[in-house]
């Protein structure tokens, strides 16, 4: 019998940064994933962002999810695992927890441990009765469910529209794992933001309070400090703006001037009003996130919009049984 070894390294998280910022700043559309606008600034940031004035989406969907939560903890019935996507812990995933009928277990599934402890602390000394079982993953590739207690419907949670930070594929293939994951009982509860007027998309990424534009020239400071680059942030300015054809919010870094930047190895040029997009925040019509899910196997079986019809609230499970 043969075995081979595979001894190739995994490559480590900075050379994988380093290889994204690479590719992203050579293509014709200079790009860097979103993922990387999370360091632990950026995170406090779009905290800060979520609070803001003209920043809809949060204040919008907990509203939203106050109100009709008791429906949902009814349609998924009792004693169901609660699996949330990244680390929450926030008023929404609370708000949840109280109206759902003594649910089998709580599952924070994010990739990195220092928010899941503060996840886990949180709704731990708010729910002391409630089993916590946080899964250390990148919830977007493969993982797998923790062994449960109790054999219960899966009612996965997706909240914050971040669904509209994936490729509109990308959120389909993503749905779709999710449904082959939860079962044929399994329930998934998503916040979308909507289609609307591009003056008040525009206005919730370039608030006048600047915080967005903070969030975003963070990750110049965070390529600095990590890859070693030369980024000066004041050469950038940061621009968000609605691309109605492709139905996204695009937030670009564009460049003042004409200027080179050192990165190991690397020089990168910039043209003056040259942009780097460092996020796609798409925004979908009610038919049309509708008919994403059905192609990813998940069923309609409720969705809310606030009255301004701002955002939306859905509850979808993968069979036709319930
Ligand atoms: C996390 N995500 C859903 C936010 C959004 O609205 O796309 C990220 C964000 N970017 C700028 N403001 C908020």
């Amino acid at each position: 019998m043969f075995m081979s070894l595979d001894t190739t390294p995994f490559p480590s998280p900075a050379s994988r940064f380093l290889s994204d910022v690479v590719d992203g700043l050579t293509r014709e559309q200079k790009r860097l994933p979103c993922k990387y606008l999370y360091d632990d600034r950026g995170s406090q940031l779009f905290n800060a962002i979520c609070e803001l004035p003209e920043y809809y989406p949060t204040r919008t969907e907990l509203a939203l999810t106050e109100r009709f939560a008791p429906e949902v903890a009814q349609r998924i019935g009792e004693s169901a695992n609660l699996i949330e996507l990244g680390a929450g812990s926030g008023l929404k995933t609370r708000t949840l927890l109280t109206h759902l009928e003594d649910p089998a277990a709580y599952i924070p599934v994010d990739i990195s441990s220092h928010e899941l402890s503060r996840c886990v602390r949180a709704i731990s000394s708010q729910f002391p009765e409630l089993t916590v079982k946080p899964v250390v993953a990148d919830y977007t590739g493969d993982w797998s469910l923790p062994r449960l207690a109790r054999s219960a419907r899966s009612l996965f949670y997706f909240p914050g529209s971040t669904i509209g930070n994936f490729e509109p594929d990308a959120a389909r293939g993503f749905l779709a794992q999710k449904a082959a994951l939860a079962g044929s009982d399994g329930a998934l509860l998503i916040g979308v933001d909507l289609k609307k007027d591009p003056a008040i998309l525009e206005a919730a990424y370039n608030d006048r309070a600047g915080i967005t534009a903070e969030f975003n020239l963070n990750l110049l400071r965070r390529i600095n400090r990590e890859l070693n680059a030369d980024f000066a942030l004041h050469d950038f300015r940061h621009q968000a703006i609605y691309n109605a054809d492709a139905g996204r919010i695009e937030m670009h870094l564009i460049s003042e001037r004409d200027q080179q930047i050192a990165l190991p190895g690397r020089t990168i040029e910039f043209t003056r009003g040259e942009s780097i997009i460092t996020e796609h925040s798409y925004k979908y019509a009610i038919e049309e996130f509708a008919s994403l899910a059905e192609d990813a196997n998940w069923r309609t079986r409720s969705f809310w919009v606030d009255p301004d019809g701002l955002f939306s609230l859905w509850y979808l499970e993968t069979s036709e049984i319930h």
